[in-house]
C-alpha cells in the first residue's frame, strides 16, 4: 500500500463477526470548547494551555464547540452509519474541584448529549478519563497520591448513578501509559520534570483507580459491560544494541496496566520498582473482572538506548523504505493485525479497536471539498489488516475510527488533523471529507453483509 493510492474500493471484512460494532471516537476536551462556561473547574489541558505550551499558543477554550453544536456533530455521525460513539465525560465538568459538590449544570451535558446519541440509535461509549484531570487534584499531587485511585472511584460512582440508565459500556481510563509516561498524570501541574519514582507511583494509583472504578460502576449499572483503553503497539530497537531500551518500553508502553488489571501481576522488568508502592492486596484492587480489551493503535515505535532518559530509552531511527502518514508516524498495517493477535491471545477478552487513523494537513481544495484519499488508502489497509487477524483466530468485535472531527490534538493543537470530518476553526463549519463518505459505504456494506 502506499499513501495517496485512496479510492472508493473497499477492504476485505469477510471474516468479522455478524456483530461486529462499527464507530467514531472523540474525547471531551479534544472536542467541546466551553471551558469557562456552566461551572465547569480547570483540567491541566487548560493549565498547559494558559501557560502557553501548546503549538500556536492553541488551547481547547473553544475546540470543536461540541459543547454548542453536538446536536449537528451527532447528526452526522448518523449520516455515517455508526452503530456507535466513543466519547468522555470532563471529569472538571461535572465535579468542577474534582470531588465534592457536583456541578447540576455539566451533568445535564451529558444527560442532553446521551440523550441525543440515543435517540439517533447511536449506542454510547462512555470513557471516564481522557486525560483532562481537574486541576484542583492535580494541585493535591494528582496521581502521585494514593487517595486519588478514591477520587476517581467516586467520580465513577457519580457518573453510573447519573447516566447508567442509559449508558451500558463504561472505559475507565484512555490510553493509561501515556498520560503516566509524558508526565501529565505525575503532580504538580509540571510535565516533563518528574523523577522515575514519581512515575511509578503515578502507575500504580491509576491502577488502583481503575480497579475501584470497574467496581463502583459494575455495582451500580445493570448489565454494564466495563473496559480500560490501551495504546499497544510493537516497540521495536533501532540497531541490535537497543534491544534492552525496546524491552524496557514495551513494558512501560505496552504492558504496565493491561498486566495487572487482566493477569494480576507487573510485567517483570518493573516489578522491583513498583515494589516500594503497593500494599498489601493491591494486585486484587486491580484486578477486576472486565469484559473487553480496548485497543488504541497508530503503528510501531523504534526505540533507542538514551542515556539519561527517565527509563533509558527514547524514540530512535525509523527505518527507511516505511510509508509514513503526514505526521510522520509509520503505515504498517502488519503490525497492527500482529498486534490484534497479541493482544486477544494474551489478555483473552474481546478485543475492540477503539482508535486508528491518519494524521495530516488536511485543507479544502478550490471547490471547497477535503479530498483525503491518504487516509483512505490506510483506513483500508488497515482494516484488511484487521481482517486478516480475525481470520487468524482474533476475537474482535468492532472499530472505532479516531476521530469523527478534526480537533484539538494535544501538544500539536489544532494544526494535525484526524477527523473524517474537516473543521474550518474560524467559523466552525463542519465539511466531510472523502474519507467519511467511504466510512459510510463500508459500514453499509458491512451492516448488509450481516443482514444477509
Ligand atoms: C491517541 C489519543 C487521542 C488522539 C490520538 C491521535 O493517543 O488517545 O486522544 O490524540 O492519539
Amino acid at each position: 500500500m502506499l499513501p495517496g493510492d485512496g479510492g472508493a474500493e473497499l477492504p476485505p471484512i469477510a471474516a468479522l463477526r455478524r456483530d461486529f460494532i462499527w464507530g467514531v471516537s472523540t474525547s471531551a476536551f479534544q472536542i467541546e470548547g466551553a471551558t469557562r462556561e456552566d461551572g465547569r473547574g480547570l483540567s491541566v489541558w487548560d493549565t498547559y494551555g494558559l501557560k502557553g505550551q501548546i503549538a500556536n499558543k492553541d488551547t481547547g477554550d473553544i475546540a470543536c464547540d461540541h459543547y454548542h453544536r453536538y446536536p449537528e456533530d451527532i447528526a452526522l455521525m448518523q449520516r455515517l452509519g455508526i452503530q456507535a460513539y466513543r466519547f468522555s465525560v470532563a471529569w472538571p465538568r461535572i465535579l468542577p474541584q474534582g470531588r465534592g459538590t457536583p456541578n447540576e449544570l455539566g451533568l445535564a451535558f451529558y444527560d442532553r448529549l446521551i440523550d441525543a446519541i440515543l435517540a439517533a440509535g447511536i449506542e454510547p461509549w462512555l470513557c471516564l478519563y481522557h486525560w483532562d484531570m481537574p486541576q484542583a487534584l492535580d494541585d493535591l499531587g494528582g496521581w502521585t497520591t494514593r487517595d486519588c485511585a478514591g477520587w476517581f472511584a467516586d467520580y465513577a460512582a457519580l457518573v453510573a448513578d447519573r447516566y447508567g440508565d442509559r449508558v451500558k459500556r463504561f472505559a475507565t481510563f484512555n490510553e493509561p501509559s501515556i498520560f503516566t509516561l509524558f508526565g501529565q498524570a505525575t503532580g504538580g501541574g509540571e510535565r516533563d520534570r518528574t523523577g522515575v519514582d514519581t512515575l511509578h507511583r503515578a502507575i500504580h494509583h491509576v491502577n488502583l483507580a481503575h480497579g475501584a472504578a470497574v467496581d463502583a460502576v459494575r455495582a451500580r449499572v445493570l448489565g454494564s459491560l466495563i473496559g480500560a483503553i490501551h495504546n499497544y503497539q510493537p516497540c521495536l530497537p533501532s540497531t541490535p544494541a537497543d534491544a534492552q531500551a525496546a524491552r524496557v518500553c514495551d513494558t512501560y508502553w505496552n504492558r504496565a496496566f493491561p498486566d495487572p488489571q487482566c493477569r494480576g501481576e507487573y510485567p517483570e522488568l518493573m516489578q522491583a520498582a513498583m515494589a516500594p508502592h503497593m500494599q498489601a492486596g493491591d494486585l486484587a484492587r486491580i484486578h477486576r473482572p472486565i469484559d473487553w480489551f480496548g485497543l488504541n493503535h497508530y503503528g510501531p515505535s523504534y526505540v533507542k538506548a538514551e542515556a539519561g532518559a527517565r527509563l533509558g530509552w527514547g524514540f530512535g531511527e525509523k527505518p527507511v523504505g516505511i510509508p509514513l502518514t503526514p505526521i510522520g508516524w509509520l503505515i504498517e498495517p502488519d503490525a497492527f493485525r500482529d498486534t490484534l493477535l497479541t493482544v486477544a491471545k494474551g489478555y483473552k477478552l474481546p478485543v475492540y479497536v477503539l482508535e486508528n487513523g491518519f494524521g495530516g494537513f488536511d485543507k479544502p481544495d478550490a471547490a471547497g471539498a477535503v479530498i483525503d484519499n491518504d487516509r483512505i488508502a490506510f483506513l483500508r489497509a488497515y482494516i484488511g489488516a484487521l481482517n486478516e487477524a480475525a481470520s487468524a483466530g482474533a476475537n474482535i468485535r468492532g472499530y472505532f475510527v479516531w476521530s469523527l472531527l478534526d480537533n484539538f490534538e494535544w501538544d500539536s493543537g489544532y494544526g494535525v488533523r484526524f477527523g473524517l470530518i474537516y473543521v474550518d476553526y474560524p467559523t466552525q463549519k463542519r465539511i466531510p471529507k472523502s474519507s467519511s463518505h467511504w466510512y459510510r459505504d463500508l459500514i453499509k456494506a458491512a451492516r448488509g453483509q450481516s443482514e444477509s
